[in-house]
C-alpha cells in the first residue's frame, strides 16, 4: 500500500478511498489475516519491537501497553478507540476517519485480537458527525463482507465494533474520562492506579489507543517490525501524519517519517509563510505543548527531541506564528481554551486555569503589572502535577512556555500599558 509513496496515507487520495473496495483493493485487511494465523503473544512482541509510540500524545509504547493487560483475568476485554481529537491544531485523526475508515478498522481489530478483546469502541467526537457516518458504513461494510462479528474471516475470531458518540468535551479525550462517558457516567477522569490496563470500561481490562496509532498496526504486521523499525530516528519510528496549521501557505495533514526537521515542514510540505514573513513561533504539536522560537525550528520532530527542548511532540501537529501575532493573545487564546474545558474535578485546575486566563486578558489589554508575570508563573506551578490527569498540566505548559520564550513582549504589553501588535492577527 505505497502508491503515492505514502503508507499511512496510500489511498487516502483516491475516489472512494472510505470504500471496502479500494480499500481491499490495495491490499486492505491481507494485514489481519497475517494476524489470525499468529499468536497473540506474537503480534505484541511485533508491535514492541517496531518501537511504535502512541500518536495521542503521550508517546507510550504501543506493545507495552498491549503487553500490560492480564492475561489470567477472566473479565471481558476491552480496545477503546480513541477518535475524540479536540486539542486546537489537531486534525489528522479526522482524516483518516473520513478518507481511510478501514485502514483504522483493520488496526482495531488487530489490537483486539492481540489483547484478546471481543469488542471495540471507536470514541468519536461528537462534531465528527460526518465521519461517524462514513466509519459506521465501513464498520457495516466489513460486517457484511464477514471481517467484523463472528468467525472474523473464518478463524474463530469473533469482535464487534461499536461507535460512542462524544458530546463535544475536550476533557472526554483523556483516556480515563472517555471510559467513564461510555459506561454513561460524566467525562470526568479517574485516579490511576488502577490502570485501565487492569480496572478499565465497566471495571474490566481495557486499552485506549489513538486512531492513527491503531491504523499503523497493519503496516506493522503487512511488511514486519524491521521495517516500521527503520523509519526516524531511535526510539521514535515509524511514518506519522503531520497536521500543519496556522501561517503557512498550504495547510493541511502531511504523511512524512517521524524526525522529520520542522523547518522542513513549514517550508517544504507547508509552502513556507505566507508573504515570506518571518516565523515568530510555532506550538509543535497541539495547544498544550509549550511553544517553540522563530530560532528554535531547526529540530528534529519526534518525541524526545522536543523534550529535551522544552517542549513536546504532542499529536505532531504544529500551529506556526508569524511576526504579525500578539504572544500575550496566543497564551491567553489556549488558557481560555483549557479554563473552558477543565472538568472542575480539581481545585488547581479549575481555579488556576480561570486564574491564568484572567492575568494573561489583563496583560493583553493593558492592565497589567511586573508582579502580574510571577503571579503567572506561580499558578502554572502550583497547577502541575497537582491534578487527577494531565490536562492541568496540558493548560500550564502552554502558558509557562509563552511567558518565559516572550517575557520581553509580555513586559512591553505592561510597560506600555497596551498591546504593542494592537491585538495582532488573533481574535
Ligand atoms: C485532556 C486530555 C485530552 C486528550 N485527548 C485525546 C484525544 O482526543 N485523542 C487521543 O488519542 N488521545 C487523547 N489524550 C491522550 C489519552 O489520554 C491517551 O493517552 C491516548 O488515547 C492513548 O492512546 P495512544 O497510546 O495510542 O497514544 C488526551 C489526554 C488528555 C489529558
Amino acid at each position: 500500500m505505497e502508491s503515492n509513496g505514502h503508507v499511512l496515507m496510500a489511498t487516502t487520495g483516491l475516489p472512494g478511498s472510505h470504500t471496502l473496495a479500494v480499500y481491499r483493493k490495495h491490499g486492505g485487511y491481507e494485514a489481519l489475516a497475517i494476524a489470525l494465523s499468529k499468536t497473540p503473544d506474537e503480534i505484541i512482541d511485533t508491535v514492541k519491537r517496531s518501537g511504535l509510540r502512541g500518536r495521542g500524545g503521550a508517546g507510550f509504547p504501543t506493545g507495552t501497553k498491549w503487553g500490560f493487560v492480564p492475561k489470567s483475568n477472566d473479565k471481558p476485554k476491552y480496545l477503546c478507540v480513541n477518535a475524540d481529537e479536540s486539542e486546537p491544531g489537531a486534525f489528522k485523526d479526522r482524516l483518516l476517519l473520513a478518507k481511510d475508515p478501514h485502514q483504522v478498522i483493520e488496526g482495531t481489530l488487530i489490537g483486539a485480537f492481540a489483547i484478546g478483546a471481543r469488542r471495540a469502541y471507536i470514541y468519536i467526537r461528537g462534531e465528527f458527525a460526518h465521519e461517524a457516518s462514513i466509519v459506521q458504513a465501513a464498520i457495516d461494510e466489513a460486517r457484511a463482507a464477514g471481517l467484523v462479528g463472528k468467525n472474523i474471516l473464518k478463524s474463530g475470531f469473533e469482535c464487534e465494533v461499536v461507535i460512542y458518540l462524544g458530546a463535544g468535551a475536550y476533557i472526554c479525550g483523556e483516556e480515563t474520562a472517555l471510559i467513564e462517558s461510555i459506561e454513561g457516567q460524566r467525562g470526568e477522569p479517574r485516579l490511576k492506579p488502577p490502570f485501565p490496563a487492569v480496572v478499565g470500561l465497566f471495571g474490566c481490562p481495557t486499552v485506549v489507543n489513538n486512531v492513527e496509532t491503531l491504523a499503523c498496526v497493519p503496516h506493522i504486521m503487512k511488511r514486519g517490525w524491521e521495517w516500521f523499525a527503520g523509519i526516524g530516528p531511535e526510539r521514535n519510528t515509524g511514518p506519522k501524519l503531520y497536521g500543519l496549521s496556522g501561517h503557512v501557505n498550504r495547510p493541511g495533514v502531511y504523511e512524512a517519517p517521524m524526525g522529520i526537521s520542522l523547518r522542513t515542514l513549514i517550508d517544504e510540505y507547508g509552502g513556507g509563510v505566507p508573504g515570506g514573513r518571518p516565523v515568530k513561533g510555532v506550538i509543535p504539536g497541539g495547544a498544550s505543548c509549550p511553544v517553540l522560537r522563530g530560532d528554535e525550528i531547526d529540530i528534529s520532530m519526534d518525541f524526545d527531541s522536543l523534550t529535551r527542548a522544552g517542549s513536546l511532540f504532542g499529536t505532531g501537529t504544529p500551529v506556526v506564528m508569524d511576526d504579525t501575532t500578539c504572544m500575550v493573545r496566543a497564551a491567553w487564546i489556549t488558557a481560555r481554551f483549557f479554563a473552558h474545558e477543565s472538568c472542575g474535578q480539581c481545585t488547581p485546575c479549575r481555579e488556576g486555569c480561570g486564574w491564568m486566563q484572567r492575568i494573561l486578558w489583563k496583560i493583553e489589554t493593558g492592565r497589567g503589572e511586573e508582579r502580574d508575570l510571577d503571579i503567572l508563573l506561580s499558578v502554572t506551578d502550583q497547577i502541575e502535577g497537582n491534578t487527577i490527569c494531565a490536562l492541568g498540566d496540558a493548560a500550564a505548559w502552554p502558558t509557562r512556555g509563552f511567558a518565559k520564550k516572550f517575557r520581553d513582549e509580555f513586559l512591553q504589553h505592561i510597560r506600555e500599558k497596551r498591546c504593542p501588535l494592537g491585538g495582532g492577527s488573533l481574535h
